[in-house]
């Protein structure tokens, strides 16, 4: 085995590419079972009540209606309660059971499926569904006068309501600069390339689910929970995701759905959500409102945070935030008060969104920071280093690594911060006006235990497997390096297997946390092969020299392949440090005074995320943060009907993303950094990390341009202009 260049570290490109751009890597809804029938969703009209009566006798009349499922006729399912909830759902509430009563909790909940031998066979079927209802009066406004405690059960699993250190609301009273202002995260929806889609395949007991997740083996444990079925009788298959941004971290109702038609009918079924039913089938990023005090000395060290957030939750079920994290603990203050509340509303329940929490709470601080910057006369950098936490007062913990000053540094060098004239409406160019604005990002770092498989074969290849799931960021080109790298192969001869319940476990893909987990457990996997190859080698009985090619050493040792599997977790770090990823961020607006019109020519983000694995893929990230940065400042938000408790623009023409003309240039440097407290690998994760702190950024530099003050995300041309 002799030692290449250093593959971790090398810019590979993803292994999957080719698949990916040829069609031959196959999406949840793209396996053509024999036989396949198709779903398809009769959703609720009205926000809250009971079904009266559903008269399904014209839908099964038509040609190749197969059945037609309500709460009326659907079999009971067990619903099974789980030991210890996942930790991707809430802790508090119930999920919502398909088909099992009459309740009513949301407009567009699902109350019948059709199953036909076509997809527009069960379409038309499905609206021939008559469905009346006895509406109650439904609680679909925002008010944050309703907001509550978190329960208990939520509270306990880290949200808390109130937290406090110091006295916050007597060091804002006598602090001699003081902000104090609200700021607004409109309802924000993820709209991955690839829309959810689950195949269910029954034979006899044993269930398969073609399913796109995050989360293979959790998506086995719910679905055997909610049939009071073993999990060894179900596999879940999920090798390619287009994009999910958290919306596939938990098992959703269609999957449950596509399970019991397919039980029914006899035949697979596929459940395809069309882009409207993924504004009700699964969740999204709740409306938050939230309140940012800052109290500051004259030089501009903080001396009082008080950040009071409140969030939407379904119901039914309570899902919350880690909102209020970063102020507790991003900056140096010895005051700091927080409070989150939670309104309960008739709508589908909120889910994970990219930076759950820590991106709405980062956004609020941030731009708070930028009026208190203001309200000093500082420099908004400067502002930031002279609170610099040198350690987590939160959790009183030190940092296991820490590069932010590095970040602010490089990337204000970088974007040229220091051409910036801090006037407002001081820097124009023809008729746009030029803002200039910054912010600091960060998203906490964590490891789960995990597994993998490695297998040498006696032609020099390896395999590596694990049930893990990739939904984009380039995990199977990630993983290969690190085989590759730690099995002493070129990274071509690596083949990797993902996204199957049958491969050795694998925590949640999300967090940011695969590359600290998954990827550890790989070289643990190769470094044990490696063990018991050398082993073997030394006990033959006439010794082999362990340092061989893996052809030489196994044709020796008359082997077709050696195979270990091993397992990585974390150990008690998290308890004698704190861990996260930084970055600083920093935009240029141009901003038309007749039009109202904001463009972003030009962003620049430094990061410090432990160890980078693939320069290339990991970019990617960041520059696809940047991009639903935009969108969060600029472009994304659900608009919410009141009188019907509907997402009004439940659509892409509608619903605004970014799109190529929008994107200006995207700069990233990664900062010298590497974390092996957190891991072997010294990697922190890089995915969530890029969305935080580019939407304040963008707000900043608006202020910038136009000395407006704008606390509502997405700005649109109205507000710019407003007077
Ligand atoms: Mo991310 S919200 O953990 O997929």
């Amino acid at each position: 085995m002799t030692l290449h260049a250093p593959i971790v570290g090398a810019p590979v490109s993803r292994v999957d590419g080719p698949d990916k751009v040829t069609g031959r890597a196959r999406y949840a809804a793209e396996f053509a079972l024999d036989n396949l029938a198709f779903a398809a969703l009769v959703l609720a009209t009205v926000p809250a009540g009971r079904i009266r009566s559903i008269d399904a006798s014209r839908a099964e009349a038509r040609p190749g209606v197969i059945a037609v499922l309500h709460h009326g006729n659907a079999p009971r399912l067990p619903y099974n309660t789980m030991r210890q909830r996942p930790q991707v759902d809430p802790k508090s509430g119930e999920q919502l059971r398909v088909f099992q009563d009459d309740r009513v909790h949301f407009n567009g909940q699902p109350v019948a499926v059709v199953v036909a031998s076509t997809q527009e066979e069960a379409d038309l079927a499905a609206a021939l569904v008559e469905v009346a209802y006895e509406a109650d009066p439904p609680e679909t406004g925002f008010d944050p006068a309703r907001g509550r405690q978190p329960t208990t059960q939520t509270q306990r699993g880290g949200r808390p309501g109130d937290t406090a250190r110091g006295d916050a609301d007597r060091a804002l009273a006598a602090a001699p600069v003081t902000v104090d202002a609200r700021y607004v995260q409109a309802r924000e929806h993820h709209n991955a390339i690839e829309p959810h889609a689950t195949i269910a395949l029954w034979e006899g007991e044993r269930l398969t689910l073609f399913d796109k997740t995050q989360w293979p083996d959790n998506d086995r444990k719910e679905i055997a929970h909610i049939f009071g079925i073993p999990e060894d009788r179900i596999r879940v298959v999920a090798p390619f995701i287009g994009g999910a941004f958290g919306s596939a971290l938990r098992t959703w109702p269609h999957v449950t759905i596509a399970a019991l038609a397919a039980r029914v009918a006899g035949r697979p079924v596929r459940v395809e959500l069309t882009r409207r039913e993924l504004y009700v089938s699964i969740g999204f990023r709740p409306h938050t409102e939230q309140r940012v005090a800052l109290g500051a000395e004259p030089d501009g060290r903080l001396t009082a945070i008080i950040h009071e957030a409140t969030g939407q939750t379904a119901g039914y079920e309570e899902y919350a935030e880690v909102t209020l994290d970063p102020s507790r603990n991003l900056y140096a203050c010895p005051n700091v008060r927080s409070t989150y509340r939670l309104v309960d509303m008739n709508t589908n329940s909120p889910c994970p969104m990219r930076a759950p929490g820590t991106v709405t709470g980062v956004l609020a601080l941030e731009i708070a920071m930028d009026e208190l910057a203001v309200a000093l006369g500082l420099d908004p950098v400067e502002l930031r280093l002279r609170n610099h936490a040198e350690r987590d007062e939160h959790k009183n913990l030190p940092w296991s690594s820490k590069a932010l000053r590095e970040c602010y540094r490089q990337a204000a060098e970088r974007f040229g911060w220091s051409r910036r004239d801090p006037t407002p409406r001081s820097m124009r160019d023809g008729h746009h006006l030029v803002g200039y604005g910054m912010a600091t990002a960060v998203y906490p770092a964590h490891r789960a235990k995990a597994s993998a498989r490695a297998t040498v074969y006696a032609n020099g290849t390896a395999l590596i497997q694990a049930a893990g799931a990739d939904m984009g960021p380039g995990t199977y080109t990630s993983m290969a390096q690190v085989a590759a790298q730690t099995l002493g192969l070129p990274v071509e001869r690596v083949q990797v297997e993902l996204g199957d319940t049958n491969l050795p476990d694998a925590p949640v893909h999300g967090g940011s946390i695969t590359m600290a987990s998954l990827g550890s457990a790989v070289q643990a996997a190769c470094q044990a092969l490696r063990t018991d190859l050398r082993r073997a080698a030394e006990a033959a009985p006439r010794p082999l020299d362990p340092q061989a090619p893996y052809e030489t050493l196994l044709g020796a040792l008359d082997l077709d392949r050696v195979a270990a599997e091993a397992s990585s977790a974390p150990g008690n770090e998290s308890q004698t440090f704190s861990s996260a990823a930084f970055g600083a961020v920093f935009v240029e607006v141009r901003v038309d005074e007749e039009l109202g019109t904001v463009r972003v020519p030009r962003m620049v983000g430094a990061y410090d995320v432990g160890t980078v694995v693939n320069p290339k893929t990991a970019r990617s990230q960041c520059i696809g943060g940047m991009v639903q940065g935009l969108g969060m400042a600029l472009l994304e938000k659900a608009d919410w009907d009141e009188r019907v408790g509907r997402v009004m623009n439940a659509n892409l023409a509608e619903y605004l993303v970014p799109v190529c003309a929008d994107i200006g240039t995207l700069d990233v440097t990664f900062v010298e950094s590497q974390d092996t407290i957190l891991n072997p690998l010294g990697v922190k994760g890089v995915a969530e990390i890029a969305l935080c702190g580019v939407a304040p950024a963008i707000v900043n530099a608006i202020h910038h341009a136009t000395g407006r003050r704008i606390r509502e995300v997405p700005i649109f041309p109205e507000a710019v202009m407003a007077r």
